[in-house]
């Protein structure tokens, strides 16, 4: 294990945020969590980070990017506690790291940008410090860290159960063109589940939509527009009522399905093709809603090495 590897030695890994195409909530449980029934897809929005060896029990955080300064750097970010974790769990007290962390996935965006980067981090010190985490180790650890963490790890489209941590791959044809309109504002996930538990709406289970699954193992993106679903969107729609003309103005512009992105307040458009999506990215950011508008496509890989 470890150690004498060149000073200088980076491993680079690339960690992609999700879009959750279905998800069913059920009510909170003993342990503060709901369990989930969702479908997530990975979309090619991307954190990338370096990790490099630094001294026994040393363990630092830069943080680059737009947002970069509602990251915090220190002990409480997902990216540190997940090296910090890696190397308690590997019995080594020789373990150290420096990572640095550039950012593009929205923060508090509801696309998952804290689990993806404690999913690449988990890899990249696995990679640098040697170790021989496996596959299900990774999984393990990282559903210790946060709910979505597993799927951060995996990619492509799945199905989350439990606590949206216990993953399943699900079949799924060709590649998706989505619309992202990024929020001005933050809506942090606990403050939407609470709203979501106030708001005790009709329950409609923990069941996926069969017509969303159907679509997507036909490759029918006009069917999964119309199969979207979030249990959580009424939740995030009370807390940032602006968010429902956006709904409604990428409605008119023709996309084939809308929906708020996990606890938001991002929400993701489903074109049929590139060039609507392009159109429908011209269209919303012509009407100047939101922070900013963003074109991506899915499914793609979750962590994964760079170099
Ligand atoms: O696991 P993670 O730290 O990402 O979850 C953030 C918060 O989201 C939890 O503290 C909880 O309030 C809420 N949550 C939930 N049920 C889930 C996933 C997340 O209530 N299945």
């Amino acid at each position: 294990m470890a150690s004498p590897l060149a000073e200088d030695e980076v491993v680079r890994v690339r960690a992609s945020g999700k879009i959750n195409l279905a998800l069913r909530s059920g009510p909170r449980r003993s342990d503060g969590y709901h369990e989930l029934a969702t479908v997530f897809q990975a979309v090619s929005v991307y954190d990338d980070l370096e990790a490099r060896w630094a001294d026994p029990g040393q363990f630092d955080l830069r943080v680059r990017g737009e947002q970069a300064s509602l990251v915090p750097a220190d002990d409480s970010n997902l990216a540190l506690k997940a090296a910090r974790l890696l190397a308690l769990t590997s019995g080594n007290r020789g373990l150290g790291c420096s990572l640095d962390l550039r950012k593009t996935i929205p923060v508090t965006g509801g696309m998952a940008g804290g689990s993806a980067d404690a999913a690449a981090a988990l890899l990249a010190c696995s990679v640098l410090w040697d170790l021989d985490t496996g596959p299900d180790d990774l999984l393990e650890l990282g559903a210790g860290l946060g709910a979505d963490v597993p799927f951060c790890l995996t990619g492509g489209t799945a199905l989350g159960t439990g606590r949206g941590d216990r993953i399943a791959p699900v079949l799924s044809r060709g590649s998706y063109h989505w619309v992202l309109v990024l929020s001005e504002a933050e809506l942090p996930t606990p403050a939407v589940f609470r709203r979501f538990d106030e708001l005790r709406g009709a329950r409609s289970g923990l069941v996926t939509p069969p017509e969303l699954l159907s679509a997507l193992i036909a490759g029918d993106a006009a069917g999964l527009g119309r199969a979207l679903t979030n249990d959580l969107q009424p939740a995030a729609l009370s807390l940032r009522p602006e968010l429902k003309r956006v709904l409604a103005v990428g409605d008119e512009l023709g996309a084939l399905g809308g929906i708020v992105s996990g606890s938001g307040p991002t929400v993701a458009f489903l074109a049929a093709d590139e060039r609507s999506a392009i159109e429908l990215a011209v269209g919303l950011t012509t009407e100047g809603i939101g922070r900013e508008v963003r074109r991506v496509h899915g499914p793609v890989p979750g962590a994964r090495l760079l170099n």
